[in-house]
């Protein structure tokens, strides 16, 4: 599976930061139950690679890793069992070591020049970040003449609220967001609250 097929699987994928390892397995059940099986575990809690190890059995997930800075994030993330990579931007460097160890990469991208230093490379799938603070759909609508044959997965700042502003575009496969696996419930341990926000972002038109 490639980026382009992880993007394709549902409108979102859920961006996750788990503080505790125990609520991952659960909570990977709750986000597939709901219809979103492409799954984002950041790499910014030291329970990140042991959430991954915990939710890469899940039938029916894809899970990945997300905030991966450095060639030695690719590394880690690739050995606990992530499918793809997520980077707020990218590297050379992050780029390389994805390509070295296979590891499928939705790389981030916020102005033209960073698409075309991505499109040099043969990335045509990325990561647009952070979304709303960089122009939201208006900068996505701006790039997509130009930069038609590229495709974004945006993130950051969007919501149940907003998304359908970013989906409708033809530049935009799938989002990416917190707001499906919000801490309150998972420390509550509301995995059918879970499912249900679940339900509600697969079932967004794009
Ligand atoms: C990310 O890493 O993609 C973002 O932190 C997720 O952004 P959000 O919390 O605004 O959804």
């Amino acid at each position: 599976m490639n980026a382009r097929d992880i993007c394709d699987l549902a409108p979102v994928i859920p961006v996750i930061t788990v503080k505790d390892a125990a609520h991952a397995a659960p909570l990977a059940k709750a986000l597939v139950a709901g219809g979103l099986p492409a799954l984002e575990v950041t790499l910014r809690t030291p329970a990140a690679l042991d959430a991954i190890r915990a939710m890469v059995d899940i039938e029916g997930g894809v899970v990945g890793a997300g905030t991966l800075l450095t060639a030695q994030d690719v590394k880690k993330a690739k050995a606990a069992g992530a499918r793809f990579g997520v980077s707020p931007g990218f590297t050379p460097e992050l780029l390389d070591a994805a390509e070295g160890e296979g590891l499928p990469l939705l790389p981030g991208a916020a102005t033209p020049s960073e698409v075309m230093a991505l499109l040099a490379r043969g990335y045509e799938t990325l990561k647009f970040f952070p979304a709303g603070a960089a122009g939201g759909p208006a900068m996505l609508k701006g790039m997509g003449a130009p930069l038609a044959a590229v495709r974004f997965c945006p993130t950051g700042g969007i919501s149940a609220s907003n998304a359908h502003e970013y989906l409708s575009l033809p530049n935009v496969l799938c989002v990416g967001g917190s707001w499906v696996a919000p801490g309150g419930l998972m420390e509550a341990g509301d995995w059918d609250g879970i499912t249900a926000l679940a339900k509600e972002a697969a079932g967004l038109p794009r």
